[in-house]
Formats: structure tokens, C-alpha cells, sequence
């Protein structure tokens, strides 16, 4: 039950002495949990005029204790000890970092009190990880300076102590840059509001221009956010996207594109969603722009992006492939490893180290470049490896744009199931990383990605609870999680925030998982074998042959390797063992907006006693639900049939021309 629940239920229930032992909050209700703690058994009643706080920021004894431990340098300084005992409060720190994270430990027992009082308790406290951290995307939609003031507010609360701004991408550049002064008065502004509108065909627009959507971070505005953050013990990792995610860029610098020859064979430029790797030009405005940006953040890590290049462009280029020649390149990912290369000499010479999205291996890391995982762990393991640091955030965990509840009642979102269990049951230690490797791995981040997210209190809603969850990742030692007890805690937090004006997910409500995926179906083909007369896709693969007939359903997420993906239209026959009478047979779909996982335009069901002469039983044509042009949904194929035989043949064929979507299935289900 909600804590604050439990707790009005006592007040009713007990003498008010009693309540104050029973009811008041300690270290057992915070998130992220401490490492270690004991409950005094009595209350503390905090003082108005807050005089009773004592506190040693440089502690010899809690520094030879913890030292014993052999805990790293990070975790030695946003180390504390919290003594709430009956006189008074002590804190004990290595640092003025330690003495921060006590007095958020302190005022976050506070803010659950409901009447002054919190548990005695003595709480000593360190970091798993030093990277805790949250990405928030303020290109594809714009939010402001007191909008990134308020989340840095809420990650104090759970000590996530890192925020990553995602300053630029192709739907809008957003700080201010004095050497190319286009990127706020155009680049900075589009023609539509919404992202899924004016990704539709949009451009870019004039700043003051009727209709200009847009806004971009002054150097104040940053400059402020930075040093807010930082009595926070939040650092601020600004991104400069390069070399793609680049089309707002080259709409407002078109010689930093890439040539390419028109239709009489003059090399012309025109804007190319990517840089052109190849030309002095590009150099030099990333080298001033990044100057400028390493003078309003103080971070050590400066994100470069390097993901998602389509490279296209760069084979045509005249220029580009003579850079490959010149240079020995055989693979085209050499062009963006060679810029990052350099990019990254330029960086070191600030004093500063590069960061970028895993893509930025390829080719060939960038001798200390930093790596941020995000296309599952293997990248990042494999950097480590080779004595990179990395940072974790798999999009099969910690990608928070994904829906974090069944989808019809949540909104539009992209990607996948992410409930508040899937990112807290990530580990970001992949097993084999160990020894020598583990002080590369800088810890957890949850990504939140705004194409599907136009308004604050959306930004808010996609974000908690589940970064939460991602502050106990990187707080807490892996063997101290626990799910069922951290929901509890994070129910509080989220009552807490939303009196605080904060617009979280309600997760008191929660719907949870597909109900199909829960209980396993029973009918006539379980355990059935199946041919496949078209294959599956091997990327989608599920539990392969066994698959269709495993009484196994599928849940939100495409790929819980349960749901299995085609490439192609679907034609299996099932072989039941025994000739029968079929009253049903069916098998849902499941269609997922922007990765062209599609429902089928028919189906048909046929019948046969022998596997050789099969009959037509039901042909199935559905109407396609709004949810399949706006987020997720499932559809049941399938009929009530008069039917007899041994051999059963489904087919799904593809909609739409061409015809290159995916189906997803789970199950045939015969009855
Ligand atoms: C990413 O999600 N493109 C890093
Ligand atoms: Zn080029």
C-alpha cells in the first residue's frame, strides 16, 4: 500500500505518541534506498529555526572507515554519514559534495513528513556509479530555462547528479552561438509547432517571422541553468550534434553541406542532413562553436552526438571521396570516425574529453573518446574493453520516450512497453565486465527523446517516476534493489511531486502488461510443430519453430522475444496430429508507429486432411484502428469457422505499396 496511505490509516488507528514512532519517515522510505541504515526507534522533530545541524565536511574517521572499504575516489566524495538522533542532527562528509547528498537525504525524509517529524537513524551512504544521469531532447520540441530549473529541482531530490542537454538536432538549434549568428535567427525556428507536423515537410522560418515556432537557451539562460545545477551537485553535458541530425545546420550554413552534380553534371551544394566531413569549413564552425559552448558549461564531457549519420550524401561528394583515397579508406564509416578524430583533438586541447553515441566506434573510436551505449550494451562493453569509459542507457531499458503503460492510455509515444519495472530491472554492469574494466563503466542514464512530446507537463509525465528508477540504478548497490519495495517508495515520491506542481505518470493506477502476455493460451495447437513456407526474420526470431504454438503471448514490446517479426508476407501450416473439428482459428497482430511494424491487409485460414489439398475455411479483412497511425495496437485476424482436418494453413499478407512493413505475431490460435 502507498505509504501515505499507510500513514493516515495509523493516524486514525493510534495514540498520537505511538504515530509519531510508527509513522514517521526514515531512511527505509527514500529513494535512491542508502546503502547501509538503522531506525533509532524513536522520532526526531525537526526545528523551525533549523540550528540543529551539525556538521564535519572533512571527517577523518568516516574517511578511514570508508577507505577500509577501498571505494573508489567518486563514491569517497559524495560519501556521508547522517546521525538524526534525539538532540539533534550530525553530517559527516569527505567533501562539501557529501555533506550536499545528506542534506538531500535530510530534506527528502522531510518532505514525506506529514508532521515534523522523521525516523532517529543513522545513515551511511555512497554511490554505486558517479554518472547518474537524465538526457532531456529541447530540439524536437523547445523547453525553457525555468522548465530545465524545475527537473533539476526533482533530480536533486534522488541525487541523479548529471543532466544532458540535447542542444541541437535538424528541428531546431537551440543556444546561442555569437560566431554564426543564422543558427538563432534561423536555424532556431521552424514552420509548425508540433514536431509530428512539421516533420511532415516543414522548414525552417525567420526568428520573429508570423508562425515561427522555435527558441534556443541564451548564454545567460545556459549560464544560470549551469551554476543552479551545480549547488545542486548536477553537471551539465551540452550537445553539439555531428556529423548528421545536421539539416538545421546546413539549412542555415549551406557550405557546410556536401556537393554532389546535377542533372547536367555540375557539382552543386545543396542542404544534406549531414556535414560534409571533408571540407575545412565544417571544421572550422564546429571548432568556434564548441569553444563558445565549452565557455558556458564547465562539464569534463562534451557530447559530439555521432549518431545516425545516413552518410548518404558523402558517396557522391567529390571532395569526400577523394578525403577516402587520399586517406586509404575503404568503408565509408571512416569519413565520420576521421571527423570525430579531429573533433576530438580539438576537444583535448580545451582540457576537455569527447562523448558520443556508440556509433561513434565505428570506423574507429577516437583514442579517449567517452562511449554512451545506447543501442543496447555490447557497445559499450566492447569500448570498455579497449579502455574506454562508457555510459549505459540501452533503449530497451532506459529510453523514457518509450510508453510507460498500455499504450490506449497513455499518449502517443514511440517505441516500446517501458514500464517503471523494465528500466529498474536494468543492470548496467554486462556480465564479464569485471576487474580491470568496471572503473570504465561511468554509469546509467535515461534518455528522453521529444518527437512524441510537445508540452512541459508531458515532459514531466514521460519522465517520472521512471527516472526514479534510474537514480537507484545508479545509486544503489545491484544486490540491495528490490522492485516491489522501490514501487512503494516511488508511489510517495510521485504523490510528493505532483503536490509540488511536478505532472507525473500516475502509477497509483497503473494498468500494466497485455493480459494476453500474463497466462499462458490454451488451445488445440499448443505444442504443435509448424512449417514456415516463408521464413521469419532471424532479427525477430522469438522462440523460432516453437514460437506460434507455445501457448506464449506477447506483451507491449515488439522485441520481448516473444513476438515473432516477418519480413515478408506469413505462410505457415500447423500439424494438429489428428484430423479434428475447428471452430476458430486466428492470430493477433501488432502494429507500432515509426518502425514500420504493420498490420496485415487480410488473412486466410485453410484446411486440410491430408497437408496436401487444403481448402479455404475464412478470409479475414480488418479495419484499421486510429491507435495504428498514432502509437501501438493489436489486432485479432481470426474467425468462427465449421471446419474438419489435420493440417491447418495461415497466411498474412502485407498492406501498403511498397510492401516493405513488418508483421508481428504471436500465437495461432485453433480451437
Ligand atoms: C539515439 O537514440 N539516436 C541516440
Ligand atoms: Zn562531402
Amino acid at each position: 500500500m502507498n505509504k501515505a496511505i499507510t500513514r493516515a490509516l495509523l493516524v486514525c488507528a493510534l495514540s498520537i505518541a505511538a504515530l509519531s514512532v510508527w509513522g514517521a519517515p526514515g531512511p527505509g522510505d527514500i529513494i535512491p534506498r542508502p546503502v547501509s541504515f538503522t531506525s533509532g526507534g524513536s522520532v526526531y522533530r525537526f526545528r523551525k529555526d533549523g540550528k540543529d545541524i551539525k556538521i564535519k565536511s572533512a571527517d577523518k574517521a568516516l574517511r578511514r572507515e570508508l577507505t577500509s572499504l577501498s571505494l573508489p575516489d567518486f563514491a569517497l566524495d559524495e560519501a556521508y554519514r547522517l546521525t538524526v538522533g534525539k538532540d539533534g542532527i550530525q553530517i559527516a562528509a569527505l567533501s562539501q559534495k557529501g555533506v550536499l547528498r545528506a542534506r538531500q537525504s535530510l530534506a527528502y525524509m522531510e518532505s514525506l513528513s506529514e508532521d515534523g517529524t522523521i525516523e532517529q537513524c543513522t545513515i551511511t551512504d555512497y554511490p554505486r556509479f558517479s554518472h547518474r544521469g537524465l538526457m532531456l531532447d529541447i530540439s524536437r520540441n523547445f523547453r525553457s530555462k525555468d522548465f530545465i530549473l524545475k527537473q533539476l529541482d526533482a533530480m536533486s531530490r534522488v541525487k541523479l547528479n548529471s543532466l544532458h542537454l540535447h542542444l541541437t538536432d535538424g528541428a531546431g538549434w537551440r543556444i546561442e552561438i555569437d560566431s554564426y549568428p543564422e543558427l538563432c535567427n534561423y536555424a532556431a525556428w521552424r514552420t509548425a509547432d508540433k514536431f509530428t507536423e512539421w516533420s511532415r515537410g516543414g522548414g525552417y522560418a525567420r526568428k520573429g517571422s508570423e508562425g515561427a515556432y522555435g527558441g534556443y537557451l541564451t548564454k545567460e539562460d545556459a549560464k544560470e541553468i549551469v551554476s543552479y545545477a551545480e549547488r545542486l551537485g548536477i553537471n551539465i553535458i551540452p550537445e553539439i550534434e555531428m556529423p548528421g541530425h545536421c539539416a538545421e545546420v546546413t539549412a542555415a550554413y549551406p557550405e557546410l553541406s556536401c556537393s554532389h552534380k546535377d542533372a547536367n553534371g555540375i557539382p552543386i551544394q545543396t542542404p544534406t542532413p549531414d556535414v560534409c566531413p571533408s571540407n575545412e569549413k565544417t571544421y572550422e564552425f564546429f571548432g568556434k562553436v564548441l569553444d563558445e559552448v565549452i565557455e558556458i558549461f564547465p562539464s569534463r564531457l562534451i557530447h559530439i552526438g555521432g549518431d545516425e549519420a545516413s552518410r548518404r550524401a558523402w558517396r557522391e561528394c567529390p571532395s569526400c571521396q577523394e578525403l577516402m583515397r587520399k586517406e586509404g579508406m575503404t568503408d565509408i564509416a571512416e569519413l565520420q570516425s576521421y571527423m570525430t578524430k579531429r573533433i576530438e583533438k580539438h576537444i583535448l586541447s580545451r582540457g576537455r574529453v569527447l562523448l558520443g553515441w556508440d556509433e561513434i566506434m565505428e570506423g574507429g573510436l577516437a583514442p579517449e573518446a567517452t562511449v554512451m551505449s545506447w543501442r543496447g550494451t555490447a557497445a559499450g562493453a566492447e569500448a570498455m574493453a579497449g579502455g574506454h569509459d562508457v555510459i549505459m542507457c540501452p533503449m530497451s531499458n532506459c529510453y523514457l520516450d518509450y510508453p510507460q503503460d498500455e499504450p490506449s492510455r497513455v499518449p502517443p509515444a514511440f517505441g516500446s512497453y517501458q514500464p517503471l519495472k523494465n528500466v529498474y530491472k536494468f543492470n548496467p554492469q554486462p556480465e564479464g565486465v569485471d576487474g580491470a574494466m568496471l572503473p570504465h563503466l561511468l554509469g546509467v542514464q535515461g534518455n528522453l527523446w521529444t518527437e512524441y512530446v510537445p508540452t512541459d507537463e508531458h515532459a514531466e509525465f514521460m519522465l517520472y517516476p521512471r527516472a526514479f528508477a534510474i537514480a537507484e540504478i545508479g545509486w544503489t548497490p545491484q544486490e540491495e534493489k528490490d522492485f516491489d519495495n522501490f514501487r512503494e517508495r516511488a508511489l510517495d515520491l510521485v504523490d510528493v511531486l505532483r503536490a509540488d506542481g511536478y505532472h507525473p505518470f500516475d502509477l497509483a493506477n497503473e494498468f500494466g502488461d497485455r493480459p494476453e502476455a500474463i497466462h499462458p493460451a490454451v488451445h488445440l495447437a499448443l505444442g504443435c510443430p509448424v512449417k514456415y513456407n516463408i521464413p521469419y526474420s532471424t532479427q525477430y526470431q522469438a522462440a523460432r519453430e516453437a514460437s506460434l504454438t507455445d501457448g506464449v503471448r506477447g506483451g507491449y514490446s515488439y522485441y520481448d522475444a516473444v513476438w515473432q517479426g516477418f519480413l515478408s508476407d506469413i505462410d505457415v501450416v500447423i500439424d494438429l496430429g489428428k484430423v479434428q473439428d475447428l471452430h476458430f482459428i486466428g492470430a493477433s497482430f501488432m502494429s507500432q508507429m515509426g518502425v514500420n511494424i504493420a498490420l496485415p491487409e487480410k488473412t486466410e485460414a485453410w484446411v486440410s486432411e491430408d497437408g496436401e489439398t487444403f481448402t479455404l475455411l475464412c478470409t479475414t479483412f480488418r479495419e484499421l484502428p486510429d491507435a495504428a497511425q498514432t502509437g501501438q495496437c493489436f489486432v485479432l485476424y481470426g474467425e468462427v469457422v465449421n471446419g474438419r482436418g489435420r493440417y491447418v494453413r495461415y497466411k498474412a499478407f502485407r498492406s501498403g505499396k511498397p510492401r516493405h512493413d513488418w508483421l508481428f505475431t504471436d500465437e495461432i490460435l485453433i480451437n
